[in-house]
Parts: structure tokens; sequence; C-alpha cells
């Protein structure tokens, strides 16, 4: 306690002395990503005094070594290039105002990190750089746009998609009776918000977007949600039972085939094991064998 006291007084001695120049600016902005956005720089010079001439620059990462993004000046004649832009950089201040904001406008990712201002009046000791300001990028609430689809069972529903980080709350304004809506599907930063239609009926959604409320409707004509598409979905079914039947038909037709074959050829083997065995069963006596080998030798060719 005593040495943050210390420290204080040792900071406000060090800015007494060395400027007439404060700063006094948030640590980070945030800005959202394809839209523009200004990074503030605000000062105060001690004893106060008319801002005449004035440069003004920013630099990004480092001050004074860092990329020098914009630099602009004002003579005392207020003619000066602080109304041109650099690029995406601008003069987003009023320099009268002590405010010397520098305007990004299309947000891209790479624009995230450090910005230091400074300001510069005519006299030396009223020269003055910032502490770094941080610029974080977000992806912006949006209302990506409203839609009506028939799912694969033949309903209707209306589909509110949004954007943004965080979410967007998505809020149905009409018809008037519905308090919320299920959350159809979620990737990243994009949200789909469904709703089951009725017919001729308007639908709008409402989301808190950056610049105020944002809102799409679409208007639902579609008389009786469920019937024709049902005859196509019937249609379709009925098709794909054919197919399927067609194709069961010809296997089973083919197996048949298959195992009629099979069957003949069983039967054929068979029957002449059954002949073997008959042969097998034969009373093996030596002498009889050679006239039943004969005897069978002469069976084929008596053909
Ligand atoms: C304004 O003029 C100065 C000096 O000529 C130059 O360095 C700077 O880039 C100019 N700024 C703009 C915004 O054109
Ligand atoms: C639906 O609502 C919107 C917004 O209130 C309105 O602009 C539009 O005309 C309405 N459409 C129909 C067909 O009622």
């Amino acid at each position: 306690m005593m040495f943050t006291c210390v420290l204080f007084f040792i900071i406000y001695c060090l800015v007494g002395v060395d400027g007439a120049i404060e700063m006094d600016n948030p640590a980070s902005v945030t800005g959202s990503l394809r839209k523009n956005v200004t990074i503030p720089c605000n000062f105060k010079v001690t004893p106060d005094q008319p801002i005449n001439s004035a440069n003004v620059i920013w630099w990004k990462d480092q001050a004074y070594s860092g990329p020098l993004l914009y630099r602009c000046g004002r003579n005392a004649d207020l003619s000066g290039n602080c109304t041109e832009s650099i690029g995406r950089y601008s003069f987003g201040g009023i320099l009268t105002e002590r405010n010397i904001a520098l305007r990004i406008s299309n947000v891209i990712h790479s624009d995230v990190g450090v910005y230091f201002c400074r300001i510069e009046l005519e006299e030396k000791e009223n020269w003055f750089t910032s502490n770094g300001i941080m610029l974080k990028v977000k992806e912006p609430r949006e209302l990506q746009r409203i839609y009506i689809q028939t799912t694969v069972t033949g309903e209707h529903w209306v589909t509110c998609e949004v954007s943004g980080e965080p979410l967007p709350t998505v809020k149905w304004t009409q018809p008037e009776n519905i308090k919320t809506s299920q959350l159809f599907f979620q990737t990243g930063f994009l949200a789909s918000y469904s709703l089951p239609v009725s017919p001729n009926t308007n639908y709008t959604c409402q989301i808190d977007g950056e610049n105020g409320p944002e809102a799409q409707s679409i208007y639902n004509s579609h008389q009786e949600s469920t019937h024709s598409t049902c005859v196509c979905q019937d249609d379709m079914y009925l098709a794909m039972l054919g197919g399927l039947g067609a194709v069961l038909g010809i296997v089973l037709i083919v197996n048949l085939f298959v195992l009629a074959h099979c069957c003949r050829r069983a039967a054929a083997t068979n029957s002449s094991e059954n002949a073997d065995n008959i042969y097998h069963n034969f009373p093996r006596i030596t002498d009889l064998d050679g006239i039943y080998m004969n005897a069978r030798k002469t069976t084929p060719t008596s053909k």
C-alpha cells in the first residue's frame, strides 16, 4: 500500500516535470470483423491551450520502431492532410477536442495487436506517446437470413440464421405468441433457430445487432403443410419398394436356379453313392468279385 502510494507520487512528479500532456485511454478495445473500428486516443494539455498545428502518428506493435500505420499533420492555417486516409487507416478523431483516434475500415484478423498514438503540438514539451492500446477482433452479431424449408417428413419450418461472437439471441416478433424457438444447429459462430410454421402467417425474427436491432421477415403461404409433399414422399417410397422388390426377386430366382442345379448334382452324386453302397453291400466273396466286376464292366457297354 505504502509502496503503491510512493509509486503514484513518483509517476505524478515525473508527469508534472516531464510534459504538459496526459493521456487516459482504455487498455483494450474490441472491433468486429468486416466492420469499421475506431481506436480511441484522447489527450489533455495542461495548462490548456488552443490546438493550432499538430502532428498525429499511429504505430502498431511498438512505439517508434513498429510499423508506422498513419501519420498526418495540421498546420496553423488549418490546412493539412488529416482528412486523407492511407489504405484502411484514417483519422477518426477531432483535433480541437483533443481526440486523435485512428479509424480502421473493414477489420480483418491481422488487425489484432497493440497500437500506439502520438501527438506532437507546437512546443516540443507537448509531444506525447500513449501506452499500448490492444485491439481485439471478434465475429460481429449479424442476422444472416430467414427461410422456410420442408423437412423429410414433409413439415414446413421457418429458420432464422444468425452469427456472432457471442451468438446473438433470437427473438420472434411475429407472430406475437412465440416466446422461444429451438436451436436447430450450431457450428462455430453460426446458429439456426427454427419453428414449425402455420399457413398464411408472417414470421419476423430479430436480433440485437452491432448497430441496433436487425430484423428479417418471411411470409408463409403454404396452404396445407403436409399433403402435397406426402404424396410425393409416398410415390418415392413406392418406387423404392418396387425397386427393392425387383432386386430381391432377381436374387431369389438366381438363388433358386443355383439351388436347383446343386440339388440335381447332389441327387446324381447320391445315386452313384447308392450304387456304390449296393456294390459294397454286395457279398464280397473273392469268387464273386470277378463276376461282379465283369457284370459292372458290361453294364455301360450294354447301352
Ligand atoms: C501527410 O503528409 C505527411 C508529410 O508529407 C506524410 O508523411 C503523411 O503520410 C501524409 N498523411 C496522409 C494521411 O496522407
Ligand atoms: C410481414 O412483416 C413485415 C415486417 O413487419 C412487413 O414488412 C411485411 O409487409 C409483412 N408481409 C406480409 C405479407 O404481411
